[in-house]
């Protein structure tokens, strides 16, 4: 039996976050650049996004490159800049009913980039199917200090006390204030860690690690993965017999 039909539509995971690692090395292991490798990745987000819109999942949120990644080679730099801009597929949205999001720190995107990115997000903002979030340019260091900074500066005017701050105040304040925190995240690739992502948003998150690299990682594997999410049990703290 498919993992599609397993998979029981009541208790989906409302929110998917993904960390899409192991494109370099789906590339060397076939002898190609490492800019092969993200091409295919590239690919695999379009697969993901629809299987994912189409069981029902409310937000998917996709790790496409951190901040830390701009130390990489800028000949690897720029050329998943331009895979950026080229592969976004407004139509897909549009016929998906995808809204298209990004979070991370714009100002260091290439201009051209930025544009083409911001305005895939205000075509597809009328669209309420699915939030399709690309974290590009994102750490969740950064987005917690920016947050800090933000609730600093309302204490400073004083439109806040310190003592108001709550952990909502937090959530609020995060680059992922329209979302619910990621109920299932997944990293592809072998490796386990979660490499500066969504660190306050995860803090009772399901984490399903993989070997597969992501451009290997297809509609069967996501349903998989929820499969497995949904043998879980979630206790937040409490006894089994609490539940
Ligand atoms: C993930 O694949 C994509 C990005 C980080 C942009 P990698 O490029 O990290 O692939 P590996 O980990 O080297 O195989
Ligand atoms: C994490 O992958 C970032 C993305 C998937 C965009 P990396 O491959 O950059 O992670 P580390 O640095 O090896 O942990
Ligand atoms: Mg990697």
């Amino acid at each position: 039996m498919h993992y599609k039909e397993q998979i029981d539509i009541n208790r989906l995971p409302k929110h998917v976050a993904i960390i899409m690692d192991g494109n370099g090395r789906w590339a060397k292991q076939r002898g190609m650049e490492r800019s092969m490798g993200h091409q295919a990745g590239a690919e695999t987000v379009h697969i993901v996004a629809e299987a994912a819109s189409l069981i029902g999942i409310k937000y998917l949120t996709l790790y496409t490159f951190s901040t830390e990644n701009w130390n990489r080679p800028t000949d690897e730099v720029t050329a998943l800049m331009s895979l950026l801009m080229d592969s976004i597929e407004e139509q897909t949205f549009m016929k998906n009913d995808i809204c298209f999001k990004i979070i991370g720190e714009r100002e260091k995107l290439p201009v051209e980039v930025r544009e083409r990115l911001e305005r895939c997000e205000y075509n597809t903002s009328i669209n309420k199917g699915m939030y399709l979030t690309l974290a590009v340019s994102y750490s969740s260091r950064w987005e917690m200090t920016e947050a800090v900074r933000q609730i600093g500066e309302k204490i400073k005017q004083g439109e806040m006390l310190p003592e108001e701050i709550t952990d909502e105040t937090i959530s609020q304040h995060l680059a992922t204030s329209y979302m619910s925190d990621p109920d299932l995240l997944i990293r592809t690739g072998g490796e386990f860690r979660l490499s500066n992502y969504l660190l306050w948003q995860s803090a009772y998150s399901e984490l399903y690690f993989c070997n597969t690299y992501w451009p290997d990682f297809k509609e069967e594997e996501f349903y998989k993965a929820i499969c497995d999410y949904q043998q879980r049990e979630r206790r937040y703290g409490k006894t089994s017999e609490q539940l």
